[in-house]
Parts: structure tokens; sequence; C-alpha cells
């Protein structure tokens, strides 16, 4: 079954009633204008005009700066994103191959930065979780491309205790990320059917949380057989269990560490052994992602689905905000297939996904909501949840 007209009728215009409210909608356009911001302060901290007066290609940049290698790709990211949205830097050659030169400004942000904080603030309290986390990616970029490389990660995947509030706000209270958890359980609730869903990378619990809260509130929570939750980092999937397996004391549960970047064979997911594979934003962590698809779809029933929650590249070679701070990490910035079906590291364009999808073998695949009907309403929107049947 793909998933019927009916279904995507339904979601998108749940997304567009409900979930993307006016808050979601202006604040994904402030944060959009922080990050513009945050990258315009980080040009001036390194005196990129001056670097820039004659045309340089990302990794020279880097080579100049310091920086480690594939640090030219926070770099490359970045400078494209500033040639875009605010004419600092000209932006010629092939997409990823650019070559950038100084043209003007930027002025000093301080003042704006501290205005479209102020306008975040006031759209709800959670909403400066995202400032927040760009915040901590400038105060960080040096750090992290040049002198601890490993800093970003060790955030990232729960071995830096000291910031796991900053990670939890960034992923689970900031509203622009729950909206991703909200997404994959209104998809996947419907489709349940007493079988065993596996949750990969299911981190501080986003995904789980949402899903559970909707089940029980629906007086549905027997639809899930048997709930496998895995994540690669054991803490969080220690603190989850806390949390679940007291809320939820009548689920049968599973409790696993797993590596989405390893075969599923030796991490005792067997053949044909679940229902479902879902993830919220934890899919584009795949290295080799056609290779992880197989995986999934070796491990699902026939008949089985992926449901993927996921940020999506709505243009093919955009940098999204909190990737200023993402890609101060070596796994975010080490996904990238170089492959004409997902030319960028991470985050899959919807067009990406159908590709990578029909690659690995799946017989159907779609992205919803509609996206091309939200398009002139809501022109920021970065969300969607992608469906496909072994
Ligand atoms: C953006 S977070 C999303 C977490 C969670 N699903 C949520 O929405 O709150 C990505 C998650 O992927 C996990 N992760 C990173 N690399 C992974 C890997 N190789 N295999 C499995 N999980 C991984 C991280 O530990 C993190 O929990």
């Amino acid at each position: 079954m793909s998933v019927s007209q009916e279904r995507r009728t339904d979601f998108t215009a749940w997304c567009r009633d409900e979930l993307f409210t006016p808050q979601i909608r202006e604040a994904t356009h402030l944060i959009n204008r922080y990050c513009d911001l945050q990258l315009a302060a980080m040009y001036r901290d390194l005196d990129l005009a001056a670097m820039l007066r004659e045309p340089k290609k990302a990794p020279d940049i880097t080579a100049q700066l310091g920086f480690v290698d594939n640090a030219s790709i926070a770099l490359r990211d970045a400078l494209r994103r500033m040639g875009e949205r605010s004419g600092t830097v000209r932006v010629e050659g092939d997409p990823l191959e650019e070559t950038f030169t100084h043209l003007k400004g930027p002025s000093d942000p301080t003042q704006e930065l501290a205005d479209v904080r102020g306008e975040v603030a006031a759209l709800g309290p959670d909403f400066t979780a995202a400032t927040d986390f760009l915040d901590f990616g400038r105060d960080s970029f040096v750090k992290s491309l040049k002198d601890d490389p490993d800093y970003m990660d060790k955030l990232l995947s729960g071995r830096m205790k000291d910031f796991a509030e900053l990670w939890h706000r960034a992923t689970n209270a900031d509203p622009l990320q729950d909206l991703h958890g909200a997404m994959g359980a209104r998809v996947l609730e419907s489709m349940l059917d007493g079988g065993t869903v596996l949750e990969i990378g299911g981190g501080t619990g986003n995904g789980a949380r949402h899903l559970f809260g909707s089940l029980e509130k629906h007086g549905n929570l027997g639809k899930v057989g048997k709930y496998i939750f895995t994540d690669i980092s054991m803490r969080f999937v220690l603190a989850s269990k806390h949390e679940f397996e007291k809320k939820y004391p009548s689920v049968d549960w599973g409790w696993k560490f797993f590596d989405l970047n390893k075969p599923f064979g030796p991490q005792k997911i067997e053949p044909e052994s679940v229902d479902v594979i879902y993830a919220v934003n934890a899919a584009h962590v795949a290295k080799d992602i056609v290779g992880f698809l197989q995986g999934c779809r070796e491990a699902l029933r026939p008949g089985g689905h992926v449901v993927f929650a996921e940020r999506i590249r709505m243009n093919q070679y955009e940098m999204a905000p909190r990737e200023f701070t993402l890609n101060l990490s070596v796994y975010h910035r080490s996904a990238p297939q170089k492959a004409d079906y997902r030319p960028m590291h991470c985050y899959l364009h919807p067009d990406n996904w159908r590709a990578v999808m029909d690659k690995a073998g799946f017989s159907t695949c779609d992205v919803l909501p509609d996206l091309d009907a939200l398009k002139t309403e809501f022109p920021d929107q970065y969300a969607a949840v992608v469906v496909a049947q072994k």
C-alpha cells in the first residue's frame, strides 16, 4: 500500500491548519535571518573579507585558517548561503566546487542579533532553544573546526553530560524541531496494526514521546505489539528506558544500542523481524544511505514500512539554519554520498529520498505533506515524513 490520496490530503490539511501555526511560520523565518546574522558575525570574526580579496575555494580557505580538512564543507555551505542570501560574496562555478570572492559588508550584526532574538523570545520561551543552539555554534566555531574536532560530536551523541540540556532543548523543546516528532507520530499511528516497531536514532525520545502520547490519548496503545528503541548513545537509550517504561508499563519494550552505519545482522536485528522502522531526524545520519536502506528492507517483514520524519532540503544545495552549528560536527558533515541522488551531506531533497528508496528496492515511496501545495503559504517549510514500503 502506498499512502492513499485521502491520507495525503488529510495530512497536508493538518499541517497547514494545525501544525504550521503562525508562530511556527514566523519563527522559521526569524531563525533563517538569525542564521544569516551569525554567518555575518563569523565572517567578520575570521576576517574572511581580507582573505577573499582574491577568489578562493573552500579547501584553500580551510587550509589558510588551519582548520581540519573536511571543515571545508562547513565553510563552503556557509559562504554559498551568504552569497545567495546576503550578497556578501560572489559565488562562481559548479555547486559544491564553488569559488568565493568578497563583494561587500557585512556590517556588525550585534544589534540585529539582539533584536531578532527578542522577536523569537516573544513567540514563546521554547523558541529561543533555536537561537541558543546557533549562539552555541558561533561560540564553538573555531574550537570545533580547528582545536577539538570531536567537540560537537560529543554534544550530539550525548557523550558530554554538561551539554545534555542544550541538546535536549535543541531537539525536543524547540517547537521547530518538536514538530518532526508530531508529524512522524501522526503518520505512524495511522499505519500501526499490532506489529513490531524498531525506532532508530531514538535519542532523547522526541519520536517515541509524540507517538505514545498520541496512542494513549486515542486509546491505541494496543496497536504496538513490541517497540524496540535504539540509539548509538547508551546514555540516551537508558534515559528513555527510565522515562517510557514508567509512563507506559503495558507496552512490550526493547532497548538496544544500534549503529545505523553498521550491518543489521551482527547487531541482532534479524531479517524479516520487524513491521515498521521508524526514525525522527536520524535516518539522514547514514553515511551510505542506500546500504542503510537495504539493511532496513531486509529487516522488514514483507509489506513492512519505513517511516522517517525528516528535515529536508527544499533546494538541493541549501544549508539549513541549524547547520550553522551541526556542520561543526564531523558525523553531520561527513555523511555525504557524493552521488547524483545525494549530492549533499546529511539531509536529502525529497527527490533524493525517492531515488534512494528506489535504489534500495522499496516498492513505493511517498513524501508527506504535499510540499508544493504548501509552498506559497509557507515558503520556508522544511519538514516532511518519508514513507516507503518493502
Ligand atoms: C537529531 S537526533 C534525533 C534524536 C531523536 N530521534 C529526536 O528527534 O529527539 C539524531 C540521533 O541520532 C543518533 N545517532 C547518531 N549517529 C548514529 C548512528 N550511527 N547510529 C544510530 N544513531 C545515531 C544520535 O545519538 C541522536 O540521538
